[in-house]
């Protein structure tokens, strides 16, 4: 018999994941289709398209169709999705697969169904939708389905999904439109304000990877970067430091922290003690930030743990529903696309 080749599939704001059943993560690409505006055409999609992004004339631009976490280009979107499914599963397919696919929550009942339908064009035989906070917890292997509280918290690029589960299901949760993005548009905004240099998105995003901590830092390190000077016009290097990346990401860092509280302050109180007890969850690619679940708890006192590649513990959760028992049924979302004609 041919190998399956059911898929698991985390459509982020900033990152496509596939995960294919019995293998793991397959693919991992941003989320970016690069156009020519005055060709109205695709030039490239997925990796190839983000090397393009900062560096093209300006005909051509690089489009993330889920930036806020709702499809803005519809066509694009399903360009992006189309081409990576297909280059993950094949294009041939002599049997159809089955995909879970999970989107950022801010993504309304026609947009899912959009999704299922491009999915379908591209070789599902049948696609279900899997709640971000769900899959988060099952990527990191958290057992919800009791009468006791988890807590995860999935940091993605243009949202954070914010959940206590019980009982198989989002008990309190919300979505707030502040991830990795808004990190870096604090940095942008402190350096073109303190030096009156303006740098690039993937600049900022350098320095607060390799900078960047929740943490007051202990010790200066610098990086140098190059952007415009504001004042002059010209190309200008400065050496950044550690210490102004913190002081720069301090407000969107406190602000997920308060969204964190409020869903706490939300929670139902023997939940809310069970989160005490275990503790907090953190996955997505933000959870990466240097010494984040110290400084979490810092600031709420309750125990915090990053998944180990926090990255892929969507995908990975997507790839473990797939498994058919009646626990992991209960939690998908029925909506099969029906047959034209
Ligand atoms: N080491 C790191 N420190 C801080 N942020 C990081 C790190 N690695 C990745 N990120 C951020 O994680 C975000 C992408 O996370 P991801 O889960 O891929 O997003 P999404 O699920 O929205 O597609 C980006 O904002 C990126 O800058
Ligand atoms: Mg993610």
């Amino acid at each position: 018999m041919a190998q399956s080749r059911d898929i698991g599939v985390d459509l982020g704001t900033s990152h496509v994941l596939i995960y294919m059943r019995g293998r793991g993560i397959v693919l991992r690409e941003p989320a970016v289709v690069a156009v020519d505006r005055d060709l109205d055409r695709v030039l490239a999609v997925g990796s190839d398209a983000y090397r393009l992004i900062g560096r093209t004339p300006g005909n051509i631009q690089a489009v993330r169709p889920l930036r806020n976490g709702t499809i803005a280009d519809y066509d694009l979107m399903k360009t992006l999705l189309s081409e990576l499914v297909s280059h993950a599963v094949g294009r041939r397919l002599f049997s159809r697969p089955r995909a879970v696919v999970s989107v950022p929550s801010g993504v309304n009942e026609v947009e899912k169904r959009s999704i299922i339908s491009i999915m379908f064009d591209a070789g599902m035989r049948r696609t279900q939708m899997l709640e971000r906070p769900l899959a988060a917890a099952l990527g990191v292997g958290i057992r919800f389905d009791e009468a006791y509280g988890s807590m995860i918290v999935d940091i993605g690029a243009g949202a954070t999904d914010i959940a206590v589960l019980a009982m198989s299901e989002v008990s309190v949760g919300t979505t707030v439109p502040l991830g990795g993005d808004a990190f870096d548009d604090a940095i942008i905004r402190y350096i073109r304000k303190k030096h009156n240099l303006l740098i690039g998105e993937k600049t900022a995003e350098e320095l607060k990877i390799n900078l960047g901590s929740a943490l007051e830092p202990a010790d200066t390190v610098s990086m140098d970067v190059t952007g415009r000077n504001l004042i002059s016009g010209l190309p200008k290097t400065h050496a950044v430091t550690s210490m102004e990346v913190y002081e720069a990401i301090s407000e969107p860092l406190n602000q997920l922290v308060e969204a964190i509280q409020s869903v706490i302050e939300r929670t139902p109180p023997q939940l809310a003690a069970d989160v005490f007890d275990e503790g907090i969850v953190l996955t997505g690619g933000g959870a990466a930030l240097n010494n984040l679940a110290d400084g979490v708890y810092r600031q709420l006192h309750i125990p915090c743990a990053i998944a180990e590649d926090p990255q892929a513990s969507v995908a990975a959760g997507c790839g473990q529903a797939l498994e058919d028992t009646p626990a992991m049924r209960r939690l998908l979302s029925e909506s099969k696309r029906r047959l034209r004609g």
